[in-house]
């Protein structure tokens, strides 16, 4: 964070808008303060293009002035219900608001509203480094209004409610997310009082609707460390609310002195591996989600110890139903997630024994086109303390890469389409669509995948009719396929 004197904070507003803004609340003379997420980010010198300002009056009125104004090129919303209105101009979102004395009824997010003071205004917001104001009026242009000492608590890395956390939790759930969500993005911590208020709160969650949750754990999930997040959401128990299959993962067994890894942390670690590598967020949930079939997979065998058979299965038919329940999309990006979930134990059973040509291509022809991408989430999900251990997974991850890229040149298996169409098997042998056709093609696959002939016509032709023979189908008289 840098600490700006009132001149700085000035530079910093020196841009047009901010005059133009200033003149037009000193014509109407009211009082008028840039607030909120922008101020934050000032300090913090994050970019923003969102401008919140609140004016100790109407704020409907003040947006209709400026906008009057700014000309042509200026574009003004009115949102007569909330008492709100936006300018748009040069790329710019500016909101405006009348200052406003807000208080909750029990079963909503929707504030009974009344005209208020700067104060009231700055009392009714989330977090003391979200209630800082500064002054747009010519004469006190540039002065910092900091009723809760925002600033230190930004120079401390603190995330504290201005008021009583409970008050604050309570008008707005929301909020709780969004607690945690400032502590992962800036790597703050959430102050014990604000954390306690978490706990107690969380059951209120359920005001809140799925896609603002939703909203604000993507926010998570994009974050440098995001399992600061997760661990947050986990010991405020808001995240047995949201993901209660991440939770069942926190659990280590031991029975006759063996024990298994505890899945949750694992996983956690997996994340912030990978967060290190992609901003791809759906690569994120890949990694959040690869273990999550473990728990209903636990089985104790006698003769092995813990086993986890069928895990990457089970996992990936889980993804489904976790995406319908947090909105995510049902599409692509849900089945690119399933599909790392189900393969991500292949690169490393591979690379665990020896790297044979055929298993390479098996996974290639498997893994299609987001092959880089399931090599990059078994990277990450190496958390071996032992050094040699990891050191020669990574070798052999080696080995499979490069593998990957030889076998991809010879071949392209990578988005196989077979030589041989079964339309054209039907019509070599004259069949109708059967079972014979099946196995067949399956069998033409199996022989160019596990490297018997290679992925070129001429030699998948021979195979099939060789096949076909042995199977005692004959070739028909009327096929033109060469
Ligand atoms: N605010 C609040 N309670 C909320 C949402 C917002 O008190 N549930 C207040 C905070 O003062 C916040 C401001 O409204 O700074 C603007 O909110 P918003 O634009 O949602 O968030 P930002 O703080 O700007 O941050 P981000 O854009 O990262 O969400």
């Amino acid at each position: 964070m840098k600490y700006l004197t009132k001149g700085e904070l000035c530079d910093k507003l020196s841009a047009p808008i901010f005059h133009e803004i200033s003149a037009t609340a000193d014509e109407l003379d009211v009082e008028c303060y840039v607030v909120g997420g922008y101020v934050r980010d000032l300090f913090l010198e994050r970019p923003t293009n969102d401008i919140d300002i609140v004016v100790v009056g109407s704020g409907i009125a003040m947006a209709e002035a400026l906008a009057k104004r700014l000309g042509k090129r200026a574009n003004l919303s009115v949102f007569r219900n909330f008492g709100t209105a936006q300018v748009k101009y040069r790329g710019q979102e500016i909101e405006f608001v009348g200052a406003r004395k807000e208080s909750y009824t029990h079963d909503s997010r929707k504030p009974i509203v009344e005209d208020g003071s700067l104060e009231d205004d700055q009392n009714r917001r989330d977090f003391t480094i979200n209630a800082m104001a500064v002054c747009l009026n010519a004469s006190r242009f540039g002065e910092l209004v900091d009723p809760f000492n925002g600033l230190r608590d930004l120079e401390d890395g603190i995330i504290a409610t201005p008021l009583d956390p409970d008050i604050t939790f309570s008008d707005d759930p929301l909020r709780m997310l969004r607690c945690i969500r400032f502590a992962t993005q800036l790597n703050f911590m959430i102050e014990d009082e604000t954390f306690e208020a978490l706990e107690r709160n969380k059951d209120r969650l359920e005001i809140i609707s799925t896609e603002r949750i939703c909203d604000e754990l993507q926010k998570i999930m994009r974050s440098p460390t995001p399992s600061k997040g997760f661990i947050d959401l986990y010991r405020s128990g808001l995240l047995h609310l949201i993901l209660p299959e991440l939770v069942a993962m926190d659990l280590v067994e031991t029975r006759n002195g063996k024990s298994h890894k505890n899945n949750f942390y694992h996983t956690l670690e997996v994340l912030d591996n990978i967060a290190k590598v992609t901003d791809n967020v759906w690569l994120r949930w890949g990694a959040l989600l690869h273990d999550i079939g473990k728990p209903k997979s636990k089985r104790w065998e006698v003769s092995i110890g813990w086993t986890f058979h069928n895990h990457n299965f089970i996992g990936l038919k889980m993804v489904p139903n976790i995406f319908r329940r947090l909105k995510l999309p049902l599409d692509e990006r849900m089945k690119y997630v399933q599909k790392l979930v189900g393969l991500h134990m292949r690169p490393i059973a591979i690379a665990d024994e020896e790297v044979t040509d055929s298993a390479v291509r098996r996974l290639l022809f498997e893994a299609g086109d987001d092959i880089e991408d399931l090599m990059t989430l078994c990277e990450a999900d190496v958390t071996s303390k032992n050094e040699v251990r990891k050191k020669t997974f990574m070798h052999n991850f080696q080995l499979v890469r490069q593998k990957l890229v030889d076998i991809e040149e010879k071949d392209r298996v990578r988005n196989f389409q077979p030589p041989v169409s079964g339309d054209e098997i039907m019509d070599l042998f004259d069949l109708q669509p059967c079972r014979e056709v099946g196995i067949l093609k399956q069998s033409l696959k199996d022989a160019i995948l596990d490297g018997i002939i290679p992925n070129e016509r001429a030699a998948a032709l021979n195979y099939i009719c060789e096949k076909a023979h042995n199977m005692g189908l004959t070739k028909s008289l009327s096929a033109t396929i060469e």
